[in-house]
């Protein structure tokens, strides 16, 4: 008998892949930026379930105004499909249009069923809230096309040459393997970064209370100056063979791209490890933040501020942890009081200068394995 895991958001997987090619290629056809190729793979996959295309206004708003979609469903940041408007020119609504990734290759297509402007100083200040373009998610919304069109997708290729195909698993079997497993209950941990052992902490107090952990990092379009996937993943695979319980753990990536959006995108975040069918998602300091935009625990509030039943999954809430030297152990301020000078707490800055410079950060803050392939990589990097 199959254990029931958590249902979809909305109530069911989406799933539009596996579509032929068009007999009749569109007259339109449009090239993808990278970030609007994630959101096709993610809508394409299930993982944005309910949605099941790119957000008409109704959405768009809904989601801005009060985090709701129109179908009243909780829902944090719009994925709009913005062009520009020599592009938008060209296609009208009841169209079917080809979307191609940045190298002309087919991915799949949209049918149009509506057009509209995207006020980018709203959802700059709703879901961003900011309207700083040094802000790298706002900067991308700012420099993105001012009509959007909407309407359901049809996806004939995720990708072409898509990276870390073992562990790119789509939410349809991400159940099947926890199903397989006979996990019930799965912490999802979302990160953008290496583990250290911070993160490991969290992961390892959050497997305390459930079946399993899956270790689920964002693969997909990220800002200058973070460390690449293929070198992150890299650092996840030591990381877990030397340091994890594998009947415990699991590893799969997700293609999303991120946004830096803190708040609202941990709401985002949450409901996509809910289509990935996992009950818990752990919800640290900062979640999903870049540089000090964000209040250290607002991501924590504004999902606590989410109406009772708006999600299935639950957030597991943890405190800034460090290694404290008096306590002997990762600790935060819950769990042992604060002495001035104790905890190993690094700025990124200083670790990277660290690393740049060939030397391990201490122990207390990365294992050494993780340490040795980012030294590796900044070493490349020169
Ligand atoms: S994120 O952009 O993906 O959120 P990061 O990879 O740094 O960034 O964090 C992954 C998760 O770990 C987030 O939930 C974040 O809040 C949490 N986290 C990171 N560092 C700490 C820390 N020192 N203490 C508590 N939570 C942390």
């Amino acid at each position: 008998m199959a254990h029931k895991l958590v249902e979809p958001h909305g109530g069911k997987l989406v799933d539009r892949t596996g579509h032929k090619p068009d007999a009749t290629a569109p007259k339109v056809s449009i090239p993808l930026t990278e970030w609007q190729q994630c959101d096709l793979e993610m809508i394409g996959i299930g993982a944005m379930s309910p949605l099941e295309g790119f957000m008409g206004e109704a959405d768009y708003n809904g989601v801005c105004d009060n985090m709701k979609l129109a179908s009243g469903a909780t829902w944090s940041i719009p994925i709009p499909l913005a062009v520009d408007d020599a592009t938008a020119g060209k296609v009208g609504v009841g169209d079917r249009v080809q979307l191609n990734d940045d190298q002309g290759r087919l991915l799949g297509y949209i049918t149009v069923k509506e057009k509209y402007r995207q006020d980018k100083k709203k959802c700059a200040t709703k879901a961003f809230g900011t309207e700083d373009v040094a802000h790298p998610g706002v900067k991308n919304l700012m420099t993105s096309g001012d009509t959007c069109l909407a309407g359901p997708i049809d996806v004939v290729t995720l990708r072409h040459n898509p990276m870390f195909t073992s562990h790119r698993l789509t939410p349809k079997q991400t159940r099947a393997e926890f199903e397989k497993r006979g996990w019930k209950t799965i912490v999802a941990f979302q990160t953008r970064n290496p583990i250290h052992r911070a993160h490991e902490y969290l992961t390892k107090c959050a497997q305390e209370i459930v079946d399993g952990l899956l270790i689920h990092p964002l693969m997909g379009a990220t800002k200058d100056g973070d460390i690449p996937p293929e070198v992150r993943m890299k650092c996840y695979e030591v990381l877990i063979e030397k340091y994890y319980h594998h009947e415990h753990t699991m590893l799969a990536v997700m293609p999303a791209a991120m946004r830096y959006a803190g708040p609202k995108e941990c709401v985002l975040h949450a409901i996509l490890r809910q289509n990935y069918g996992c009950s818990h998602f752990i919800v640290g300091r900062d979640h999903a933040g870049v540089g000090t935009y964000y209040g250290t625990y607002a991501a924590q509030e504004t999902m606590d501020s989410l109406p009772p039943g708006s999600l299935k999954i639950t957030p597991l809430k943890f405190e800034n942890t460090a290694w404290s030297k008096a306590a002997g152990g990762m600790v935060s301020d819950k769990t042992f009081p604060a002495i001035e000078g104790d905890r190993i707490a690094l700025s990124g800055t200083k670790v990277r200068e660290m690393l740049a410079s060939g030397q391990r950060p201490p122990v207390e803050f990365s294992r050494p394995e993780v340490a040795d392939i980012l030294i590796e990589f900044y070493r490349q990097q020169k």
